[in-house]
């Protein structure tokens, strides 16, 4: 297993890809992305009651027609297209999303970033949490990304050369924990 959640294709697939790859065009891809400006890509916004949702190809979609409707949030994040027309169909790469998350999610989630419960996010991800050097910048990213990542380093699923100095950070991380911190690092904007 690749992946702490074995229903998800997505992670087999993309090491497909990645394992298709030449070194040159490892290289050639990373350099191509990490020259990208950082943008505003995901608005996150608190709420008790959120659009009913189904899953379809790995992401949240909202129920429109008869089905659409409001629901209880619960202890969820729930990240949605904008647009579902442009992002579904037309894979718009501008096409933002938006997550609904918990009320006091984000608040709580910046207590344990700040070192609450375990070690500073901030002493190695940098003072902004934007990255410093190998470690990456976690600040706008989405949330259901940051919180896979910690679920699978959690789990003991990531293990890559410098995934055992976030072992300790993740060891005695709840899943409402693990919930508010990526409420909280995907409510800041990409660029301090
Ligand atoms: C002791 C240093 C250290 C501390 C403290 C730390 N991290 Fe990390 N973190 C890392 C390193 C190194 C990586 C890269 C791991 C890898 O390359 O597999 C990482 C990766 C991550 C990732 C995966 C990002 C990605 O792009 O896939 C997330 C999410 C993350 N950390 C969140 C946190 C949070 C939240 C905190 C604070 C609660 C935190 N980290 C504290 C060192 C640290």
């Amino acid at each position: 297993m690749v992946n702490w959640l074995p229903r998800k294709p997505n992670t087999p697939l993309m090491i497909g890809f990645a394992v298709a790859m030449t070194d040159d065009e490892i290289r050639d891809a990373a350099e191509y992305f990490s020259s990208m400006p950082w943008t505003a890509w995901i608005e996150v916004i608190e709420a008790d009651s959120v659009p009913k949702t189904y899953p379809s190809g790995g992401m949240h979609l909202r129920h429109e027609g008869a089905a659409a409707g409001m629901e209880a949030i619960g202890r969820r994040i729930i990240e949605t297209p904008v647009n579902t027309e442009h992002t579904e169909l037309l894979r718009n790469p501008r096409s933002s999303f938006i997550a609904y998350v918990p009320p006091g999610s984000i608040a709580r989630g910046e207590a344990l970033a700040r070192g609450s419960k375990t070690t500073a996010c901030a002493a190695c991800h940098g003072e902004s949490l934007d990255g410093l050097a190998v470690v990456p910048g976690l600040r706008g990213r989405s949330p259901s990304y940051l919180a896979r990542q910690l679920v699978d380093m959690k789990e003991g699923k990531r293990r890559g050369l410098w995934a055992p100095l976030m072992a300790p950070v993740v060891a005695d991380l709840s899943a409402d924990d693990i919930l508010n911190l990526a409420a909280y690092l995907s409510s800041l904007p990409p660029v301090p």
